[in-house]
């Protein structure tokens, strides 16, 4: 949720700015910014919309090389996107330059009060007022005057502040929004995520909340708020870069649909455990009295990362007999949960930023609870802070709807599941189908990538449909959500996911020929009643598509629309017939031709509450 990228070093920032932009524009995209320093002033250039026009701006202007800049891609939060509103922001005497993400939430206080004495307001963003704060603070420390300023606020932000006249640093501050700093030969990059980074460099520090950060070519020093140098590791970070590009297919999300069977034999490979066939994922750093003391499971998580925790807790009910909770987390930092020391809190979030998941941990760390997360970004925030949990390796996800993340999440609370099981309640001989079955599901996956053109021939023939709702039972529940998801995010029609039980308690009053029902009728308990609300929509008219059971026939007569995913166990059939959901939506939206990586009103990783 919006993007920074500073630079400084013995290059031309400005290519390298726009070039780390466009890597971070996933994260924010209604307008974005560049301010630099040159013979002791700040230029800036901002510009409405996508990075490109910020770049065409810039190739028209007769701007300098510049050594020192930071930059913003912005996701709007105060204040419609417009160039007023782009960041950088600057003070009034235009020494000052400020790129923040997160919100400033003590920012109406702030901003009367320096109205008072004088300065003078370009934008309706909060962010405005740190940069009129450290002009009102500075006494010719920029890093004193920073220190100063971030004690006047409250909220989260990721900062990077640049002054003209001391072109020789940037200075960042991490609180709450995240930040890294890239280590080169003769530069240093500081960015909102790696994407930006990893192509100058795979040496990074990740800063911690109340760092304050000060950033010059060729050292990076770190000191808290009360100005005492601290230090911070160095990381390599093991990131191909070739995984943020588009190789050959027309959008990320389509690529990440079909790079889910590689990626899912990542976040499987190396942690069954065939001795005992159960599961390792030793980063959960749990013995098998662990997993035998823990009497309750809350998942907290938001979005699709909420949606595969339904499914989780379907699995941790079913196979390990344990009492599970899902949680959307804002509603669990706020709701004064019962949790104890006996409970295991578990937040899944890929980014491992998202600040309402991130909150939720706290709290049930606050509250004793012991807690795990579900990651796939490495180093994140949430993975770092909840100590132990399971990576996804799912690669970098780039596309704002999260496709690949899912079906590993899902992967991955099996896997978690099968573990809690055997120590619970499992026989050796009842785990060892399930663990042939875990194994096959990128097999599963590539079978379901096969059927795309037949799911875009669908897809192209309800496109114009304005309303869906999706249906299922049991493990397609959860599915039904997650499909609904996808298609309104980037298609923007209005989809609802429901219990197929549901519809006839009042959402059945909405159909008629216009309004599609998708029905996940795959061949597992449920499918036989999900039957007979088909039949009840068909009775109302509404067009049909069901996503059944390769080479089931009972349903060839309901519908001309059948989307086929292979027999498999019903633990499997959430992910399957996820995928087949997901090519169904990102068809849907390719046909009106919506910007499908970049969908309005959206961005990747939400870090603001
Ligand atoms: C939907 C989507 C969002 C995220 C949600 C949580 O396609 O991507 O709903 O799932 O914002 O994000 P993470 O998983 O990063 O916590």
């Amino acid at each position: 949720m919006c993007g920074i990228v500073a630079y400084i070093g013995s290059k031309n920032c400005i290519p390298l700015l726009i070039s780390g932009l466009q890597r971070l524009e996933y994260r924010g995209y209604d307008s974005s910014g560049i301010a630099c320093i040159h013979k002791s002033t700040i230029s800036d250039y901002k510009a409405v919309g996508k990075v490109k026009e910020l770049n065409s701006l810039i190739e028209k202007s007769s701007i300098d090389e510049s050594q020192v800049g930071i930059a913003h891609t912005r996701w709007a939060t105060h204040g419609l996107p417009s160039e007023a509103n782009a960041h950088p922001h600057l003070s009034t005497n235009r020494k000052f330059a400020v790129v923040h993400n997160g919100i400033i939430e003590n920012y109406k206080a702030l901003k009367s009060n320096l109205e008072a004495k004088g300065c003078k307001f370009q934008s309706e963003t909060d962010s405005e007022v740190i940069a009129h704060l450290i002009e009102q603070l500075y006494d010719g420390d920029l890093v004193a005057a920073v220190a100063s300023a971030v004690k006047m606020l409250v909220g989260a932000y990721g900062l990077a502040v640049i002054a003209s006249d001391e072109p020789d640093k940037i200075v960042a501050v991490r609180n709450g929004s995240p930040i890294v700093i890239g280590i080169s030969e003769n530069e240093s990059i500081i960015a909102s995520d790696l994407s930006a980074i990893v192509s100058h460099t795979k040496q990074v520090i990740f800063l911690n909340d109340n760092d304050i950060a000060i950033v010059t070519a060729s050292n990076v020093e770190i000191r808290n708020q009360e100005n005492v140098p601290i230090s911070r590791e160095i990381d390599t970070v093991d990131w191909d870069f070739s995984a943020a590009e588009k190789s050959g297919y027309e959008h990320f999300m389509l690529k990440e649909i079909f790079e889910q069977p590689e990626a899912v034999g990542n976040a499987i490979r190396g942690r069954l455990d065939h001795v005992n066939n159960s599961a390792l994922l030793s980063g959960l750093n749990m013995d098998a009295q662990d997993l035998v003391t823990i009497k309750r499971i809350i998942i907290a998580a938001c979005g699709t990362s909420l949606n595969a925790g339904l499914i989780g807790e379907y699995y941790l009910e079913d196979l390990a007999g344990l009492v599970t909770e899902v949680e959307q987390a804002a509603e669990f930092r706020y709701r004064n949960p019962l949790v104890d020391a006996e409970t295991l809190c578990l937040i899944i979030s890929q980014s491992g930023e998202t600040a309402d998941s991130l909150a939720a941990l706290r709290e049930a760390k606050l509250k004793g609870s012991q807690v795990a997360a579900i990651c796939n970004v490495v180093g994140s925030t949430i993975s770092r802070e909840s100590g132990r949990g399971i990576y996804l390796h799912a690669g970098p996800e780039i596309g704002v709807a999260s496709t690949k993340a899912f079906t590993c999440q899902v992967s991955v609370l099996l896997m978690m599941a099968l573990k809690f099981a055997r120590a619970r309640r499992y026989t050796y001989t009842d785990a060892a189908e399930l663990i042939n079955e875990i194994e096959k599901i990128p097999e599963y996956i590539d079978a379901v990538l096969k059927q795309s053109k037949k799911i875009e021939k669908i897809a192209k023939r309800w496109a114009h449909a304005t309303n869906w709702f999706f249906i299922g039972r049991g493990y397609q529940y959860p599915v039904a959500l997650e499909a609904a998801l996808k298609l309104k995010e980037i298609s923007y029609h209005h989809a609802e996911g429901y219990h197929a039980a549901e519809l006839k308690h009042g959402p059945i009053a909405l159909l008629d020929e216009n309004f599609p029902v998708v029905a996940l009728a795959a061949d597992i308990d449920g499918k036989d009643k999900t039957i007979g609300n088909i039949e009840e929509c068909l009775a109302r008219k509404a067009p049909v598509i069901i996503c059944a059971t390769q080479g089931d026939k009972s349903l060839a007569s309901y519908t001309k629309d059948l989307i086929e995913i292979p027999a498999s166990s019903k633990y499997i059939v959430p992910i399957t017939a996820t995928v087949a959901m997901q090519l169904l939506a990102y068809y849907v939206a390719k046909e009106r031709g919506e910007d499908i990586d970049q969908p309005r009103n959206l961005a990747k990783s939400v870090t603001v509450e």
